[in-house]
């Protein structure tokens, strides 16, 4: 026989417990025992609140492009060293993170303009969209690159960016950021020096230091690697590789655009550091992959988030059941453990996706984890 407690009792135990939750708040501990259904303190549910990525497209020619224009009018060199515009997942805002552990900012460079150099902890690629004259010096490898180029800035690596020529250029990066931050283990310098006749000087220009073409020339043959240079270059912690051409990777996707590829990547090709055939950073990785015209790939879902941004073609993604449409340069947050498979819109045309995923840090982890749904929607692990 259950006793009924007394109406005094009661609520002696309601301010009681309010008593003590307003406490624990006060000195920075949380009630392990609360579930967010019972819990009524308006602290504990904020504690409780954790912040979750969403899925969502930003729309380049919508929403990105205007702003880069009205920020490239308003904004100038002398203003700021730094004109990009991040895409904050709404379900991480404010935070400056598109998924949980990577960004995607836009750049819109006008002509003629170089920054001064810096380094920094976090990883960066700088990919092109438009004008042939987008420039990025990395440790003394002046390089200029055009649309579908892609360039490293490995972490603790020297770098400075800008553009060459008279058109302006527009590119996107990804940085591992979020990531480097939720670790705590972000540095940045801004000092950079060089050795001028046994003295130590400060420098607002990187001097060249290798080829213009040094990255094609010694690492652009795949199996062929050249003994007569140092691979340790910059940090000595990521590709030596600083340039990946848009020609040979096109090239290589073209070569493959009528063999079965993956049924849940179609053709993906991975960027890979040419010394170890790994990927590019210890941190992110990045791919091309090509949808054939009329192309859908099967249901997929993985613990590693993805930015994905269509550089040719169009179409449309479904992440956990919802459709999100996609066209060029846009960028398409996929948070990791979605279900998502993409579809190309044209009958015609292929699709190609520039893909950025955190997998090399969940497989430093071993949380790396894959699945997909058979042709009966049946899921199946792939990894
Ligand atoms: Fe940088």
């Amino acid at each position: 026989m259950s006793v009924v407690q007394p109406l005094r009792d009661r609520s002696n135990r309601e301010a009681a417990l309010k008593s003590l939750y307003d406490d624990l708040a006060a000195k920075s501990l949380f009630p392990f025992w609360a579930t967010a259904s019972d819990v009524e303190n308006d602290e504990v549910r904020q504690l409780m609140a954790t912040q979750k990525a969403v899925p969502f497209v930003w729309e380049y020619a919508k929403d990105v492009e205007p702003v880069l224009r009205r920020a490239a009018d308003l904004i100038k060199m002398d203003d700021s060293e730094r004109r990009s515009v991040i895409c904050i997942n709404p379900g991480l805002a404010p935070k400056r993170a598109s998924v949980s552990t990577m960004y995607t900012a836009y750049r819109l460079n006008d002509p003629n303009e170089i920054m001064p150099p810096h380094k920094h902890s976090p990883s960066a690629i700088r990919f092109g969209l438009t004008g042939k004259g987008n420039f990025t010096g990395v440790q003394g490898e002046d390089i200029v690159f055009g649309p579908g180029d892609m360039v490293l800035t490995p972490n603790d690596t020297w770098h400075n960016h800008g553009s060459v020529g008279d058109e302006e250029a527009v590119n996107l990066s990804v940085l591992d950021l979020p990531l480097i931050e939720t670790l705590n283990a972000i540095h940045f310098d801004h000092h950079y020096t060089e050795l001028v006749d046994g003295e130590v000087v400060a420098k607002k220009v990187q001097t060249a230091r290798y080829p213009a073409d040094y990255s094609a020339r010694v690492y652009g043959h795949g199996g062929m690697t050249p003994r007569f240079v140092d691979h340790k270059r910059g940090s000595g912690l990521s590709s030596p590789m600083y340039v990946y051409r848009w020609d040979a990777m096109r090239d290589v996707l073209e070569r493959h655009k009528d063999w079965d590829g993956d049924p849940y990547e179609a053709l993906m090709v991975e960027y890979t550091d040419p010394t170890t055939g790994g990927p590019v950073f210890k941190t992110i990785t990045f791919f091309a992959q090509m949808l054939r015209p009329g192309e859908k790939t099967m249901p997929l879902r993985q613990t590693a988030s993805l930015l994905v941004a269509p550089f040719e073609g169009s179409g449309y993604s479904i992440v956990d059941g919802k459709r999100y449409d996609w066209k060029q340069f846009d960028t398409l947050a996929v948070p990791g453990q979605s279900w998502c498979e993409h579809v190309n819109g044209s009958a015609t045309e292929p699709a190609i996706l520039f893909v950025a995923s955190d997998e090399p840090a969940q497989k430093a982890f071993s949380l790396y984890k894959k699945w997909g749904r058979d042709a009966q929607g049946d899921v199946v692990r792939i990894l």
